[in-house]
């Protein structure tokens, strides 16, 4: 066995066959699987010990793990395998253009408590893009073949799983992708429905999940801009997806996801209270502190990368207030003022009515 990074080395580890069982569990289940979207420097160990906290979602994804010909398993990401507090199964995400590389993470990433491997196909930023990984791969079908092969053969313990985007700049080569995954037997597949070209501005397109549904022998995950129940509702059914994955919704509101479970079996959801926001913040503030070398003007910085989408929840002038703060007194003195009752918050994004009864985003059906 190739040797684990050494920051972990001597750590109980487990074997990863408990937390595959555990996931196909939830692929078998009746009810739709909801699942946390991997986010860079965002869905670390703290964060997914918040999220439990507040309900959670039944899979959890981690950061992407970059890998290279040299690199080795970056530790932090190793450690919430490792230490995953949540109870629920969790996903190691892996980003790179070497199938060598690739296969030999993927090997070494078994040796954890991983429910399933998964790859990374829709990463927009340029400077992954133009470094021909994450999204910049789907210009590239014949590599992605071999990442797939070379992956495929390296998964054996758990199952093996893809995330990505419909295609670089459009969807002519959508069909032509599915093939591929179809052919390489992955496990599950995740959909983000827009193009890496796409980033994050235009709308999500169900039809183009759905077609992902229809064309794929094995399940299928929609995600994007899912924000709120009846649009988790709502993408369910114009899509057919046996689950949903939710990345900047859940940092918005963490309550996200038992909001869902909620609709689903009742018809009605709970919004927090303007307190319960203020909690959430003040332990996100104090989960996130650094165990050495502790700095308040970091960490009220560190603050601003959460608060950029919980801000928009709250409201524009909370968020701009929130941006300038620079000591922990002006940034829970802004948090104070506009959070300190008990009023529902409904915690949507811009521009979306309050009552957000299936949001102006995108389904056909709409
Ligand atoms: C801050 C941030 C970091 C992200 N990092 C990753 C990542 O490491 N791997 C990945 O596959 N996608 C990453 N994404 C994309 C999300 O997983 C997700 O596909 C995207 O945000 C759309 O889903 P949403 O509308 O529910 O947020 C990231 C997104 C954001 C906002």
């Amino acid at each position: 066995m190739e040797a684990p990074p050494a920051a972990v080395e001597g750590s109980l580890r487990t074997p990863p066959e408990e937390g595959s069982a555990a996931f196909r569990a939830l692929l078998s289940r009746d009810e739709p699987v909801l699942a946390l979207a991997p986010m860079q420097d965002v869905t670390d160990l703290p964060f997914w010990g918040v999220l439990a906290r507040h309900g959670g979602p039944d899979v959890y994804w981690t950061e992407y793990f970059r890998v290279h010909s040299t690199s080795t398993l970056d530790a932090p990401i190793v450690r919430s395998l490792v230490e995953n507090p949540t109870g629920r199964p969790a996903i190691a995400q892996l980003i790179g253009n070497d199938p060598v590389a690739l296969a030999k993470a993927a090997r070494q990433l078994q040796e954890y408590p991983v429910a399933a491997v998964d790859l990374n196909l829709g990463c927009p930023a340029p400077v992954v893009y133009r470094k021909c990984a994450g999204g910049g791969l789907l210009r590239e079908p014949q590599r992605i073949d071999a990442i797939l092969g070379a992956l495929r053969q390296a998964v054996t313990r758990v199952p093996f799983t893809v995330k990505t985007r419909v295609g670089f700049s459009d969807d002519g080569d959508w069909d032509a992708l599915l093939a591929l995954f179809a052919r390489h037997r992955i496990d599950l597949l995740t959909v983000h429905g827009r193009t890496v070209t796409d980033m994050y501005r235009s709308e999500v397109r169900c039809d183009w999940i759905a077609r992902a549904v229809r064309a794929m022998p094995c399940p299928v995950l929609a995600n994007g801009n899912v924000h709120s129940p009846p649009r988790a509702a709502q993408v369910l059914r114009d899509t057919g997806a046996r689950g949903l994955m939710i990345g900047r919704g859940c940092i918005r509101n963490p309550w996200i996801f038992d909001q869902i479970r909620d609709y689903r079996r009742t018809g009605g959801w709970r919004q927090p209270t303007g307190h319960e926001v203020l909690d959430y913040i003040t332990h996100l503030y104090e989960v996130t502190r650094p165990t050495a070398g502790f700095r308040e003007r970091l960490q009220v910085e560190k603050m601003k990368k959460y608060m950029n989408f919980i801000g928009e929840g709250v409201s524009p002038e909370f968020l701009h207030r929130i941006r300038r703060a620079t000591t922990r007194e002006e940034f829970f003195g802004c948090c104070r003022e506009f959070l300190d009752h008990d009023g529902p918050m409904p915690l949507l994004p811009p521009a979306l009515p309050a009552h957000d009864s299936t949001s102006r985003a995108s389904c056909p059906s709409q």
